[in-house]
C-alpha cells in the first residue's frame, strides 16, 4: 500500500511586505522572497537578530498588521484552504481557533482585572460552545496538563498574583483551549529566567507530541532553538537565508550568518566553535538603509566582490553566493 502523504499545514510561498503610508515618504521592503511549510506535528524554529523580520513574518500570516502594510504572495495555504492576506476576514476564522498565538510577555496578553479561571473559561464557552460547569472542568484539566500545581486555587486568582513563568503556562493553556493544530510561540521565554525558560519550551515539545499540534517558535537564541526545533529558518533583514533540518544545520551550517549566530554562543547548542566566542560586529541594518546585494555582506567575515554586486538567489536553502562547506 502507498504511504500517504502528509498534508503541509501551513504553506507560504513568496511573500514580500512593504510598510508604507504616511510616516514613510516611499515603500519600505521589510520581508523578502519569504518561503516556508511547517508540516503537522513539528517544531519550526525561527531565528535571527532583533529586527530580522520574525514577527512581522508570523503577524502577516495571521493577518495581524497595521493597515499600512502592502502584502505580495504567490501562494499562502492553511490546512489546505487558500489564505488571501489582503483580505482582512480570509484567516479570521482560523485565528484563535485553529491557530494560537503566545507572546513574549504573557502578562501583558492577560488581562489585570479577571481571574484566571474567567479567562481561561471565556474562549471554551465562546468558541466550543461549552456550558459554565463544563469549561470550568476543562479549564482546570488544561491547567493541569500545563504543570500548574493546584488548579482549582490558581482558578481564582489575579494575574498579578502569578510568577511569570506560571502566567506563561496560563497563556500555554488558554492556547490550548480550542486544541489548534498550530502554536505561534513568538519568544515565549524571553521574559523568563533560564531554568523557567527551558520547564516552558519542555512542555511546549511535549504538547507537540501529545496533542499532534505544529509549533513555530521564534527566538532570536539558534542555540536554544537547536534544543527543540525539528527543522530551524534563519532570517536576516527581512529574508530567510538558511533552513535546514536543525542537526544539519547546527552541526554544517552553510549561510556565514548562521555560522556567526552559532559562534556567538557560549556552548554553540552542540557546535564546537573552533574560534574564541565572538560577537557579530554591526547591527541588522535599517529598513532605509538596505544595502544592494547580499543584506549580511557589510558584516561577513567572507565578504567579496561579487557579494554586493547582486542579491543572492535562494540555492538549495541558502541565500549566498558563497556557501560554506
Ligand atoms: N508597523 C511598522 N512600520 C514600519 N516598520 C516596521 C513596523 N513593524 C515592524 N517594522 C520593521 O520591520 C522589521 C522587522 O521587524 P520584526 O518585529 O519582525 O523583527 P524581529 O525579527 O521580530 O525582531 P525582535 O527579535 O526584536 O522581535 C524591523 O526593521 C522593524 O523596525
Ligand atoms: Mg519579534
Amino acid at each position: 500500500m502507498m504511504e500517504k502523504t502528509q498534508e503541509t499545514l501551513l504553506e507560504v510561498k513568496n511573500l514580500d511586505l512593504y510598510f508604507h503610508g504616511p510616516l514613510h515618504n516611499h515603500d519600505l521592503h521589510a520581508l523578502r522572497e519569504i518561503s516556508f511549510k511547517v508540516m503537522p506535528g513539528e517544531i519550526l524554529g525561527v531565528v535571527g537578530e532583533s529586527g530580522s523580520g520574525k514577527s512581522i513574518t508570523n503577524l502577516a500570516v495571521m493577518g495581524l498588521l497595521p493597515k499600512e502594510t502592502k502584502i505580495q504572495s504567490e501562494k499562502v495555504s492553511f490546512a489546505g484552504t487558500a489564505i488571501d492576506l489582503n483580505n482582512e476576514k480570509s484567516f479570521k476564522r482560523f485565528r484563535g481557533t485553529e491557530v494560537a498565538m503566545i507572546f513574549q510577555d504573557p502578562m501583558t496578553a492577560l488581562n489585570p482585572f479577571l481571574k484566571v479561571g474567567y479567562q481561561l473559561m471565556e474562549p471554551l464557552t465562546i468558541h466550543m460552545k461549552m456550558s459554565r460547569s463544563e469549561a470550568k472542568k476543562r479549564a482546570i484539566e488544561l491547567m493541569e496538563k500545563v504543570g500548574i500545581s493546584s488548579p482549582d486555587k490558581r482558578f481564582d486568582q489575579y494575574p498579578f498574583e502569578l510568577s511569570g513563568g506560571m502566567a506563561q503556562r496560563v497563556m500555554i493553556a488558554m492556547s490550548l483551549t480550542t486544541n489548534p493544530k498550530l502554536l505561534i510561540a513568538d519568544e515565549p521565554t524571553t521574559a523568563l529566567d533560564v531554568t523557567i525558560q527551558k520547564q516552558i519550551l519542555n512542555l511546549i515539545k511535549d504538547l507537540k507530541v501529545k496533542e499532534k499540534m505544529s509549533v513555530i517558535l521564534v527566538t532570536h537564541d539558534l542555540g536554544l532553538v537547536a534544543e527543540y526545533a525539528d527543522r530551524i529558518q534563519v532570517m536576516y533583514a527581512g529574508e530567510i537565508v538558511e533552513s535546514g533540518k536543525t542537526k544539519d544545520l547546527i552541526e554544517n551550517p552553510k549561510h556565514p550568518y548562521t555560522e556567526a549566530l552559532l559562534k556567538s554562543r557560549p556552548e554553540g547548542g552542540g557546535f564546537k566553535p573552533k574560534e574564541n566566542l565572538l560577537t557579530i560586529s554591526g547591527v541588522v541594518p535599517m529598513l532605509n538603509q538596505r544595502p544592494g546585494g547580499c543584506q549580511f555582506a557589510p558584516r561577513c567575515a567572507y565578504v567579496e566582490e561579487k557579494c554586493t554586486a547582486k542579491t543572492p538567489e535562494l540555492v538549495n536553502n541558502v541565500r549566498c553566493v558563497k556557501p560554506l562547506s
